[in-house]
């Protein structure tokens, strides 16, 4: 007897229809799976036997094969044991054929016949919509599923699933408004009220994330960079819903999700002894990498110099692209991975090079080795550069309140509607993105502008690069203060920012 079954499973960040097929016939009882890894094949096995036993089903004692199809598509191995499972009961005629019409099943068993969760379930559901199916899934997968609008069917174990099935139990399709769940949980645990001081830090934080330019601050152990970069996913403009599935898509996949959707923006903070990788994503069946965590949010990559040098590398393209692509057999796979990079560096090996409180202890050979370990060209993806000093015991102990994160993000807002409008139909949304054909259109400046730029560019050494970055900052400087002209001012302080190109 035959049976099939309907079953997702994801590819990249999309869900894709695998087919279930369970032959039962008369041979020497086994089972063999078609379409699968070797490894998931034999987990799977070892996990659907005992599943449907301590179910309270007899297993058959018969040739089983079970084939996945597409068997081109790369399978994980566990998402299709509740559809196995239930597809050998349906050949066994345990279950009529007939009940499982339009429904689409998913979940990991475990020995006893509970149902664990699987990864990747937001795309999946979002495929079943657009089956106008009903989607059956694992109890704690149910938020998650349902945030698309379709018809999901919690279930806890096996047996209630099949009882599902059979009309011997109800099961009410879970529904959840998203929009009320988005708005419970848009709520940061932390805020700039909380940063004392450091008023330059905070108008240099404000520019970059004004104009999308990527930062990189310097500053000896305890100065608040840690505390300064957990912060700045606070001023981003708010997240739109739509945002915000797109980030929950890719913690789906990775496995990293927390309740039914992101609701704020990522921050993520990989260790510098991390592998490609993990850092760009990858791997037989690729998952998204923390780049792609870290999409629509923010990556702080803390004591840069300390990453291995091949995988700062490997940054570069994914950060002019906006998105990672990955080749495999099968055809290309794109992970989305437009984040706000912060990087953060002590001044030198000892940390204390420029500090009051402490003597450094380095020379100036190794100062220089030190800085050169951050590569050029993922310098040259950095606009801003600032010093953070350690703020004195007296500011430390003191009572300030300082300006809070909305009031920040608000002035934010304002200027990211004023370069939206700018570079309507251009394909870029913020100065940072500018190419050089943007530069020459938008960044008009005058030639008092020009002299003294071209003064402060001798006695800086900045090169070419560095030139159009302070252009690119002074028209986000300009564009937080209305100004439709870029001024001396602008550019002053955009010199200001590019502290690592001066000489020690
Ligand atoms: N400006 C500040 N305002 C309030 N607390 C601060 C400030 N700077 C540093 N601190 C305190 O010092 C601690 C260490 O700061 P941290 O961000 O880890 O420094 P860094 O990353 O530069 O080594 C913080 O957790 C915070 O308690
Ligand atoms: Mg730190």
């Amino acid at each position: 007897m035959l049976s099939k079954v309907q079953s997702v499973a994801v590819w990249g960040i999309e869900g894709h229809p695998v087919s279930v097929e369970v032959d039962i016939s008369r041979g020497i009882p086994g089972i063999s799976i078609v379409g699968l890894p070797d490894q998931a094949v034999k987990e799977s096995k070892d996990r659907i036997k005992p599943a449907i036993k301590n179910s309270g089903f007899d297993f058959p004692q018969s040739k089983i094969t079970i084939n996945l199809a597409p068997a081109d598509l790369r399978k994980e191995g566990s998402c299709f044991d509740v559809p196995i499972a239930l597809g050998i009961l349906a050949a066994k005629q345990v279950i009529p054929l007939q009940v499982f019409d339009d429904f689409y099943f998913v979940g990991e068993l475990a020995l006893d016949g509970s149902v664990r969760p699987v990864s990747g379930v937001l795309p999946m559901a979002i495929f079943v919509k657009s089956k106008r199916g009903k989607f059956v899934v694992p109890f704690s997968n149910a938020l998650e599923a349902s945030v698309v609008g379709i018809d999901v069917y919690p279930v806890g174990s096996l047996k209630e699933c099949i009882d599902f099935l059979l009309g011997k139990k109800e099961i009410r399709p879970f529904k959840c408004d998203r929009e009320k769940l988005f708005a419970q949980y848009s709520k940061y645990e932390v805020d700039f009220r909380e940063v004392k001081g450091q008023s330059l830090a905070r108008r240099a934080i404000e520019v970059a994330v004004a104009g999308g330019h990527n930062i990189l601050m310097i500053g000896p152990p305890g100065a608040g960079k840690s505390m300064i970069a957990k912060r700045i996913p606070t001023i981003f403009p708010s997240l739109e819903i739509e945002e915000a599935i797109e980030i929950t898509k890719i913690h789906s996949v990775a496995g990293t999700l927390d309740g039914g959707i992101v609701s704020v923006r990522p921050f993520r903070q990989p260790h510098h002894t991390i592998s490609d990788i993990a850092l760009i994503g990858g791997g037989a069946i690729p998952k998204p990498g923390e780049i792609s965590l870290a999409h629509n949010g923010v990556l702080f990559l803390d004591e840069i110099p300390e990453f291995h040098r091949d995988v700062l590398e490997a940054l570069r393209q994914p950060m002019e692209d906006g998105k990672v692509v990955i080749s495999r057999a099968k055809g290309k796979i794109e992970f989305p991975s437009r984040f706000f990079l912060v990087a953060a560096m002590n001044p030198c090996p000892c940390g204390y090079y420029g500090d009051s409180r402490m003597a450094c202890r380095c020379t100036t050979a190794q100062i220089i080795k030190y800085r050169k370990k951050i590569s050029g060209p993922l310098l040259d993806r950095i606009d801003i550069h600032i010093e953070v000093s350690a703020l004195g015991s007296k500011q430390l102990v003191s009572d300030q309140i300082c300006e809070d994160s909305e009031s920040i993000r608000k002035r934010i807002e304002k200027s990211r509607k004023i370069q939206i409008e700018r570079f309507k139909g251009t394909g870029i949304f913020c100065n940072g993105h500018m190419n050089t054909k943007h530069l020459k259109q938008f960044c008009v400046l005058d030639d008092e502008c020009k002299n003294f730029l071209q003064r402060a560019l001798e006695q800086m050494h900045l090169s070419a690069r560095g030139y159009d970055r302070v252009i690119k900052v002074a028209r986000t400087i300009a564009d937080l203060e209305e100004s439709e002209q870029i001024n001396l001012s602008h550019i002053s302080e955009a010199l200001q920012y590019r502290s690592f190109d001066r000489e020690l």
